[in-house]
């Protein structure tokens, strides 16, 4: 087992390049499927997500290639079988839009139900509505997802909650279907704005992406063509945290200041200055964190993957903050980790306290999940003394080599491989 070790205290200054974004990424990689030649994806973040789902298309007889550390060449034409192997699927989330995508290339797909992080229920039952509509059976056999059709008829499709995985899966089936569809209730995260810029480079008709109505009138081909990822907004966002936490003085380079206007806004509220610039976000403390209550909603909401980080941050202020989580059931397990470096925080339900400690103490814990660990290693970085933090895979699914973008900062973490060594697994 891998994990980080930190020697908190240090304020990190200096300079931090965001790389792609994980969530955008992780559907157009599957999207590459839907073209008859191969497509070029530049700015491609170094993280186990990506190397998954690269692998999955490679399983399936795609040819892959990268051009340099952050561009690959894909050209799926070899695919004929559409299934992904369980054994790849089970490792995240995102290979359910591989539902999506080869229902809108082959007609059928068989997929493995998803798996990912845990934060409570997190059904499907609104992308399999948005297959039945477009005309689609599915079939959950022995844990695959079987779906299938004649054809796909553009539909009109209504979701129930605003979800970002429908939104995505919906477009990718619905690209080359026969007619006009229409999805009310859409998603309107950057990285669904990304999907739909990728599939409209391709030849697609897609309108009204970043809204909650997007049409999406079916074509018959889709070519080729170079894309770049657009910055991981929430990259950016752990990183400003982070910079905060620590009353450092950094430029976060290589971001869409737009993407982060929900995080700036709750970050100066806390007491943070953010300086912005065209394409970079400067972050300074001067005086104390104010406590600040945090709601988080869908996009242009405060995003749910910045409440671990943010409710860390607020352990440092004066006072008690409320942070609501508005998108998952269970959303606060890192809370128990971070109680055993000194914060104060009581959990009721979808509502946390988060009251004001001063200072967090090092201490041997575990990543339950991506931004779970990100909130670990930021408590780290403020702490006094070591902090330990094992399961670390968790935190590389999704965050290219944070331990040499914070070391480049002036962090002292490092990365150790030990199996079995931690303090904390030899005190279970
Ligand atoms: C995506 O997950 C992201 N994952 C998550 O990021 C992110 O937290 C989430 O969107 C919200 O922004 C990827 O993009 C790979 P949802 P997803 O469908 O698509 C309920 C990270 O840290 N729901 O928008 O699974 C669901 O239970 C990860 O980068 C249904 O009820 O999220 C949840 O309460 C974590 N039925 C809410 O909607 C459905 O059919 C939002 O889920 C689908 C979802």
């Amino acid at each position: 087992m891998e994990k980080f070790i930190i020697k908190g205290g240090r304020r990190l200054q200096g300079e931090v390049e965001i790389s792609g974004a994980k969530n955008a990424v992780a559907a157009i990689i599957p999207a590459v499927v839907l073209s008859d030649e191969p497509c070029i994806l530049e700015n491609i973040p170094n993280i186990s997500d990506v190397s998954i789902s690269l692998r999955i298309l490679y399983e399936m007889g795609a040819d892959v290639k990268f051009l340099d550390k952050t561009t690959v060449r894909i050209d799926a034409t070899g695919i004929t079988e559409p299934v992904v192997p369980y054994e790849m699927a089970k490792q995240m989330r995102s290979s359910y839009y591989f539902l999506g995508t080869l229902l809108g290339k082959f007609r059928r797909a068989r997929v493995s139900m998803p798996g990912g992080c845990y934060l409570g229920d997190r059904p499907i039952d609104q992308h399999l509505k948005a297959f039945t509509t477009l005309g689609a059976t599915c079939v959950l056999d022995h844990g695959m997802i079987d779906i299938q059709t004649e054809e796909i008829l553009g539909s009109q499709i209504y979701f129930d909650v605003v979800t970002v995985g429908g939104t995505i899966n919906t477009m990718l089936a619905a690209v080359k279907a026969t007619g006009m569809t229409v999805i009310e209730n859409a998603a309107k995260e950057p990285h669904i704005v990304d999907l739909a810029n990728f599939l409209n480079s391709m030849g697609a008709d897609i309108m009204g992406a970043g809204t909650d109505v997007i049409k999406i009138r079916g074509v018959k081909n889709l070519k080729g063509t170079a894309y770049a990822i657009i910055p991981d907004q929430i990259e950016a966002g752990t990183f400003m945290v982070a910079a905060a936490a620590t009353r450092g003085d950094v430029l976060i380079k290589n971001v869409i200041p737009k993407h982060l206007e929900s995080i700036t806004a709750k970050l100066e509220k806390i007491g943070v200055n953010v300086e912005e610039f065209d394409d970079s976000v400067r972050i300074t403390v001067d005086g104390p964190f104010v406590k600040t209550s945090i709601k988080t909603m869908p996009h242009p909401g405060f995003p749910t993957d910045m409440q671990p980080q943010i409710s860390t941050l607020l352990c440092l202020a004066e006072g008690a903050s409320i942070v609501t989580e508005g998108i998952f059931d269970n959303r606060f397990r890192y809370v128990d980790e971070l109680r055993r470096m000194g914060a104060d925080i009581s959990v009721d339900g979808k509502v946390a306290v988060v009251e004001g400690i001063g200072s967090f103490m090092g201490a041997p814990v575990m990543a339950t999940d991506l931004r779970a660990g990100a909130a670990l290693v930021i408590a780290g970085l403020a702490a006094k003394g070591v902090t330990e933090i094992g399961d670390i895979h968790h935190i590389e699914r999704g965050y290219e080599d944070m331990e040499g973008k914070l070391r480049a900062l002036g962090a002292d973490i490092c990365k150790k491989s030990a199996p079995g060594d931690s303090i904390r697994q030899a005190a279970l």
